[in-house]
C-alpha cells in the first residue's frame, strides 16, 4: 500500500473510532503529516489532558504516551511501537530515586517529564525543557533543597538560569550528548551570520555557543520570529522537517546529522494504521501510580 492510501485509511478509522493522533516534533515526516496535533512534551501533555476523543494514538516515545495516560486515565492510550523507549528516562528507576530521597529527607524532587510513570509517582513536581526555569522560580524558595532527575544537562542549564543549586542525577540524552561545541563551530564557519538554537538537553559547552536554548516547539517559534535567514539547529536532526514546514523562507542546518533518536523513528504510517485497527499497544499503568504521577504533572501544568 502507498503512503497516501495508508494515510486515507488512517483518517477514516480515526473518525470511526473517535481517536486523536498526537505526534512529537521528532517523528518521521509522514507521521507528522497525519497529526491532529504536533508539538513538544508540554504542548502534547496539555492536549492529552483536554482532548474529548475516546482514544489517543501517541506517536512519540513511551514516557510521552504514559504521561498522556496519567493525564487522561479514562481514555485508551495507544502507542504504535511499544519498544519506542527513551534511554534517558531509563537511566533512573523508582528504587534509585527512593534511595536518593532517603539521603536528602528535606529535599523536594523535580523530575523532567522524560522519566517513567513510576519515577513520576515518587516526585513532587515535573518540568519539561520549555518550563524548567519558570517551574523552579515559582515553585521553590531559594533555600529549598531540590533533587533534579534524570537529566544532568537540563539540571545544569536550569541551575545556570535560576542561580539555584540542585542535587543532580547523572542521566543524559545520548542523542543530544553527541552535539559537541566543535560541531557548532564548524557549522558557524560554513554559515557565517547564522543564528544558533540548541535544546537544553545539550552539554553546557554546546549551549554556551548558542543564541538560544529552547524546547522543540520553542525552536519553531524562534525560527518564525527571528530576522535571521540561516539557522543552525542543535537538536535531533529530524527537527529540520517541522521547522522548514513552519518557516519555509528560512534555511535550517542541523548542527550534527548523526544526532538522531532511533526510538523516535520507530513509528511509521503502517504501524499507526495497525495501532488504530487493533487498538494496540495499549498503555496500562497501575491506578496508584496514576494517582501519584498525576499530582506531579498537574502541579507543573498549573504553574506553567
Ligand atoms: P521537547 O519537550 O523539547 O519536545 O523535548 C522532548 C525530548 O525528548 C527532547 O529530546
Ligand atoms: Fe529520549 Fe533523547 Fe530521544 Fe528525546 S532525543 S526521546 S531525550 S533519547
Amino acid at each position: 500500500m502507498k503512503n497516501k492510501e495508508i494515510a486515507e485509511k488512517i483518517q477514516r478509522l480515526k473518525k470511526e473510532k473517535n481517536a486523536v493522533i498526537l505526534v512529537h516534533n521528532y517523528q518521521n515526516p509522514e507521521v507528522q503529516d497525519i497529526a491532529d496535533f504536533l508539538g513538544d512534551s508540554l504542548g502534547l501533555s496539555r492536549k492529552a489532558a483536554t482532548t474529548d476523543a475516546d482514544i489517543i494514538v501517541f506517536c512519540g516515545v513511551y514516557f510521552m504516551a504514559e504521561t498522556a495516560k496519567i493525564l487522561s486515565p479514562q481514555k485508551k492510550v495507544i502507542i504504535p511501537d511499544k519498544n519506542s523507549g527513551c534511554p534517558m528516562a531509563d537511566m533512573i528507576t523508582k528504587e534509585q530515586l527512593t534511595e536518593l530521597k532517603k539521603k536528602h529527607l528535606k529535599a523536594k524532587v523535580l523530575t523532567y517529564v522524560n522519566s517513567s510513570a513510576q519515577v513520576k509517582s515518587e516526585s513532587d513536581l515535573c518540568c519539561t525543557s520549555s518550563n524548567s526555569v519558570k517551574v523552579v522560580e515559582v515553585a521553590f524558595r531559594k533555600n529549598q533543597e531540590v533533587i533534579f532527575v534524570p537529566d544532568k544537562y537540563l539540571a545544569q542549564y536550569t541551575a545556570s538560569r535560576t542561580g539555584r543549586k540542585f542535587i543532580i542525577w547523572q542521566g543524559y540524552c545520548p542523542t543530544h550528548a553527541k552535539i559537541m561545541p566543535e560541531d557548532i563551530k564548524k557549522q558557524k564557519k560554513i554559515h557565517p551570520g547564522a543564528k544558533v538554537m540548541v535544546h537544553p538537553e545539550c552539554r553546557p559547552e554546546t549551549i554556551k555557543l548558542a543564541d538560544a536554548a529552547l524546547s522543540t516547539s520553542g525552536m519553531i517559534k524562534f525560527a518564525k520570529e527571528t530576522d535571521a535567514k540561516d539557522i543552525i539547529v542543535g537538536t535531533e536532526a529530524g527537527m529540520v522537517y517541522p521547522l522548514k514546514k513552519e518557516a519555509p523562507k528560512k534555511n535550517f542546518y542541523p548542527a550534527k546529522e548523526e544526532a538522531t533518536c532511533p526510538n523516535m523513528k520507530k513509528t511509521n504510517l503502517e504501524k499507526v494504521l495497525w495501532a488504530l485497527e487493533d487498538l494496540s499497544y495499549e498503555v496500562k499503568i497501575d491506578n496508584e501510580i496514576i494517582q501519584k504521577g498525576q499530582k506531579s504533572i498537574q502541579a507543573m501544568l498549573d504553574l506553567s
